[in-house]
């Protein structure tokens, strides 16, 4: 799993994978720079690695070292949730076609780092979440499942983000267990 924040849907992902018949197991958690989404792995006695841009001499290099710190969990997915930074070819080139992201808006409206101030800028109606594979593009990739949640006209962007992680998390567990279920 690579995150760089908070790590709720994390949180939820690695207490979902406490039951057996789930069918999944977080076998590392990768980030960009210390945040609390390590600290949740390292409680549940996950193994963790931080790969700071700041330690590589260019992008491609980071791109490189996030692609072999990954390889060493033997992943069968790469789930990215709340991962702030875009993939390189390197890291698409081993990965690509087994890589999640859930990204809050129902793309392809507002891609990019600032969904749910865009869509309250734009004055939306509804907003939601997406999961996708992840492509080399930003937020372009071809969507597993989308949720869509109201906007109200009270919202601002705590409130937008609260009720669409509300939704955005169930999704990604409910399809997690689906990608990984026998026979699929
Ligand atoms: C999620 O809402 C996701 O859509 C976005 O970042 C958030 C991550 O939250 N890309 P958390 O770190 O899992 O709490």
């Amino acid at each position: 799993m690579l995150v760089s924040g908070t790590g709720s849907n994390l949180a939820a992902l690695i207490e979902a994978c406490e039951d057996p018949s789930y069918g999944a197991e977080v076998v590392g958690v990768v980030a960009d720079k210390d945040c609390s989404g390590l600290e949740r792995a390292r409680a549940a006695g996950i193994p963790t690695e931080v790969v700071a841009l700041t330690d590589h001499p260019d992008r491609a290099a980071w791109d490189e070292a996030l692609a072999r710190s990954v390889s060493g969990y033997a992943p069968d997915l790469v789930v990215c949730a709340g991962f702030m930074r875009l993939l390189g070819d390197a890291f698409l080139a081993r990965f690509g076609g087994r890589v999640l992201n859930t990204h809050p808006s129902l793309l392809p409206d507002f891609p990019g780092a600032h969904a749910v101030r865009d869509a309250l800028a734009a004055g939306a109606r509804r907003a939601g979440a997406t999961l996708f594979w992840v492509d080399a593009g930003v937020d372009t990739g071809q969507i597993i499942a989308q949720v869509e949640v109201p906007v109200r006209p009270d919202d601002d962007e705590a409130s937008l983000t609260a009720r669409i992680k509300a939704a955005e998390t169930p999704q990604l567990i409910e399809q997690i267990h689906l990608l990984v279920a026998p026979g699929r």
